[in-house]
């Protein structure tokens, strides 16, 4: 099988990369196409990059020359996109690279896919599409409305929109996959879960948005990547699968067990302005995937966490350059007023 992965050089796109390279098999063939945006990083990658198998090219989902030549050359089976601009506070700031890459770009893979034969579009979207829970709401089942609140979530919902209309309007083999909040290794430090390793790790502040008290379901990474690869394999065509952990806890109770298992005080918590718009709580149920396609979470959110900070110690080189450059001036920006505020 000739796969285009999009988005490989990211945080789920690099892990899934290596899933399926680890998987003995002679007849793939694997093109990583990726920007390289500020969270792309082909470090990420360094220990698969020799694999006879596997070929990366820089380029941009959203420039139709560029993808047509790489299409018309590559002339794949199935794609898999994961290029995203992929950060809410990224796209509060600034909305437009959101409306590019995630829209746009998604039209223009679309329409490459049909030109040139390509036989699978797996669309991986998120639980944040569905919008925002009560305390008391039973989990998004993919019945749910989509009815984002986030320019982030906004360009993902329209993304699925079109993915979906090019099934019911051409009969493209398209499916979508909508996962819940990812954790683990390589994942960039802008996120809840790698940011508060790193400020623990080096003393510096916690920034809890609000009073903690939202609520995320946590998937650690790798599970995320055997859904996929279920989906991509077995999913049936025109369908959207929901992906959680099953596995809920407010910012708060995750920040505090971060500080537990590297041994920092609670102190280094510092409760700052919410984030604009900020959803309460997401939460997946997962019958269609386990009932149809017989996938699982395997990993305890206790396991996840434990084996996440163990690769943040054990990484400090791929930390110490991530952290550098544009980070530090994301992060002043970000956090600089919050921060003094307190
Ligand atoms: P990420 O930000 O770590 O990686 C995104 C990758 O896409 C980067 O390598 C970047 O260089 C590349 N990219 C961005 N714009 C591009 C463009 N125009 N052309 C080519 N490449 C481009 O994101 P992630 O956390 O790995 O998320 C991957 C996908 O999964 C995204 O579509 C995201 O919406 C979705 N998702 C993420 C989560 C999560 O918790 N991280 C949860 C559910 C769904
Ligand atoms: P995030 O990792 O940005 O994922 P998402 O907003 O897509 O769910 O944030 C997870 C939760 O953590 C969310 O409720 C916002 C909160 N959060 C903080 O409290 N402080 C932070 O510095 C960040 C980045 C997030």
């Amino acid at each position: 099988m000739k796969l285009i992965v999009t988005g490989g050089a990211g945080f789920i796109g690099s892990n899934f990369i290596r899933l399926l390279l680890e998987k003995p098999d002679d007849h793939l063939k694997l093109l990583n196409l990726d920007k390289l945006t500020y969270a792309g990083n082909l470090d990420n990658l360094t220990d698969v990059s020799e694999d006879s198998r596997y070929t990366f090219v820089k380029g941009d989902i959203a420039d139709i020359l560029e993808m047509r030549k790489i299409f018309e050359q590559f002339e794949p089976d199935a794609l898999i996109n994961f290029a995203a601009e992929s950060h809410v506070d990224r796209s509060i700031e600034d909305a437009a690279p959101f409306i590019r890459a995630n829209i746009q770009g998604t039209q223009v893979l679309l329409d490459c896919a049909m030109a040139f034969g390509t036989k699978r579009f797996l669309q991986i979207s998120t639980d944040e599409v569905y919008g925002s829970l009560s305390e008391s709401d039973p989990a998004f089942t993919e019945k749910n409305p989509v009815v984002p609140n986030s320019p982030y979530a906004a360009s993902k919902a329209s993304a699925d929109h079109l993915v979906l209309a090019y099934h019911h309007t051409y009969d493209m083999d398209v499916v979508v996959t909508r996962c819940s909040n990812n954790y683990g290794p390589y994942q960039f430090p802008e996120k809840l879960i790698p940011l508060m390793i790193h400020n623990a790790l080096t003393d510096k502040p916690l920034p809890v948005y609000g009073d903690g008290r939202n609520i995320r379901d946590w998937i650690y990474v790798k599970d995320h990547c055997t859904a996929l690869h279920e989906v991509l394999v077995r999913g049936e065509a025109g369908r959207v699968y929901n992906i959680g952990g099953d596995q809920e806890f407010r910012n708060i109770e995750v920040v505090k067990a971060i500080l537990s298992i590297v041994g920092k005080p609670e102190s280094l918590i510092k409760f700052v302005k919410d984030r604009p718009g900020h959803d309460f709580r997401y939460a997946m149920d997962n019958s269609r995937i386990t009932g149809e396609l017989g996938w699982e979470p395997s990993v305890t959110f206790e396991e996840g966490l434990e084996q996440t900070i163990s690769w943040y110690l054990s990484k400090k080189d791929w930390v110490k350059k991530v952290i550098s450059g544009e980070y530090r001036e994301y992060f002043d920006r970000m956090y600089g007023d919050r921060l003094s505020a307190n």
